[in-house]
């Protein structure tokens, strides 16, 4: 199923607009560009078209101010936990304006293939790198009700505290672990933390630990971090005996700087 249909079945998320425009979310062709094949989801013809549509918008949603541009170019060039944390600091309280400017798609789009893996109403789910909680609305909508939130930025979990959307907070470094026991979630969502300057490959583990046996990671990986962090090579050693790919799409991620991003499914073993 396209994400396109899966928005469809969901009323609230039906329509992402941007600037007074719908934003195509159909599967990408850029993904030929990075050599990346999905044989189980051959690109149909009649995308084709839509994706003209899409490049046209794109070209159009250059709506970001100075000062974004330069907190995006931080936070994606921090070199450690520390760095980042400041930067996202400073931003926290303008992010959420931040990336309504910037045409931010994904966060809707991850939940309602999330929700094509768990059952909302009976999941619980724990929101990796949550932020400032745009991504715990997302998870809202399409229908979840008990979303813990973690994330490195104690400024970027006050503002999503704010939102009262999440049944628990809490500061954790990614990289070092998340402290909660195996088996406890039935899904994970993350959204623009497995980027560049953020979280790497090597924090998939971690996640896939404290899920339930069958339990689903739905996580956004950027194509230049696809790339530049080496996930072809890595996932599958990663994901060894642990978890399988069961899903790995191309979309939409933050329009006004054309990014794409591989929308990824990964399913617990065991
Ligand atoms: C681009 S924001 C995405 C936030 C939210 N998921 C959204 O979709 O709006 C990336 C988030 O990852 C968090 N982050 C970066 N490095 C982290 C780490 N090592 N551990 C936990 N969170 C981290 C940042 O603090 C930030 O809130």
């Amino acid at each position: 199923m396209t994400v396109r249909r899966r928005l469809r079945s969901m009323p609230h998320a039906s329509a992402i607009s941007f600037q007074g425009k719908l934003i195509n979310t159909a599967f990408h062709p850029a993904k030929a560009a990075i050599g990346w094949t999905n044989p189980a989801k051959p690109v149909l013809q009649r995308e084709a078209k839509d994706h003209k549509v899409c490049c046209g918008i794109i070209r159009r949603a250059k709506a970001m101010s100075k000062r974004t541009e330069d907190l995006f170019q931080r936070v994606y060039e921090a070199k450690t936990s520390q760095e980042q944390a400041a930067a996202y600091a400073e931003w926290a309280d303008s992010y959420d304006q931040a990336m309504a400017e910037s045409g931010y798609v994904s966060p809707p789009q991850l939940a309602a293939l999330l929700a094509e893996h768990c059952t909302p109403g009976s999941s619980a789910v724990l929101d990796v790198g949550c932020g400032t909680g745009l991504s715990g609305i997302a998870l809202k909508d399409a229908g979840f009700a008990e979303i813990d939130g973690a994330d490195i930025s104690d400024a970027m979990l006050a503002e999503a505290a704010k939102k009262n959307l999440y049944r628990k907070l809490t500061v954790v470094d990614l990289m070092k672990g998340i402290p909660e026991p195996d088996d406890t979630y039935e899904g994970a969502f993350s959204t623009g933390t497995f980027t560049l300057g953020h979280v790497g490959p090597e924090a998939i583990p971690e996640v896939i630990r404290v899920l339930k046996p069958g339990g689903v990671f739905c996580l956004t990986v950027s194509d230049q971090s696809w790339i530049d962090q080496g996930y072809e090579e890595k996932l599958p050693a990663l994901g060894d005996g642990l978890f399988e790919v069961a899903v790995n799409e191309m979309h939409d991620h933050v329009v006004s700087h054309n990014m794409q991003a591989h929308f990824l499914a990964l399913k617990k073993l065991g």
